[in-house]
């Protein structure tokens, strides 16, 4: 096995929630991004941070975008976080979502989600990192979906 695999390998041995990172682009077309690189950073101010990679088709989108939301995904959503790890448009055709007050695409029954309004970008190695101020947040007592070793599971399985 090559460096890089053993490397990969080991970063998947933390386990992690599951989130889709929305946004609309500068022509008003809503993007979605499966993401596990979601932390939180500050309490005061509120601030959270994911990772995007540059070669992400919808980089243009989230680095400038103004406003973006975190959907933290639910055990049941499963097919979400397979549908938003797709390379493609109209990711958002067929899939139940709202508007929010800064017309972010906000996914229906989620475990919790997170409007931010971006505070920050680093220049990180072959991703950024984009920091977002929340600027509203909303949950539920849904069960989380988790990522770890490669493979979806939930908490009690
Ligand atoms: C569980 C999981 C977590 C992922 N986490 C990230 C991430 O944090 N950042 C990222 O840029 N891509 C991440 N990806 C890959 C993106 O979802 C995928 O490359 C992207 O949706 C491809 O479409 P795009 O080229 O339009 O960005 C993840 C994929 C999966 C399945």
């Amino acid at each position: 096995m090559d460096e890089m695999t053993k490397f990969r390998q080991c970063l998947g041995q933390f386990a992690t929630g599951v989130t889709v990172v929305s946004c609309r682009d500068q022509d008003g077309k809503s993007c979605g991004i499966t993401a596990n690189s979601f932390s939180s950073v500050s309490l005061e101010p509120p601030l959270v941070l994911w990772n995007i990679a540059k070669v992400s088709n919808s980089l243009g989108a989230y680095l400038s975008a103004e406003h973006f939301a975190i959907n933290i995904l639910s055990s049941q959503q499963q097919s979400l976080a397979a549908h938003f790890a797709k390379s493609e448009n109209g990711l958002f055709d067929d899939i139940v979502s709202k508007d929010s007050q800064y017309s972010v695409p906000i996914l229906s029954n989620t475990l919790a989600h997170l409007e931010c309004r971006t505070h920050a970008i680093h220049d990180c190695g072959d991703h950024h990192i984009i920091v977002g101020e929340v600027i509203d947040f909303r949950l539920s007592d849904n069960e989380p979906l988790i990522f770890y070793g490669g493979n979806y599971t939930g908490v009690n399985s």
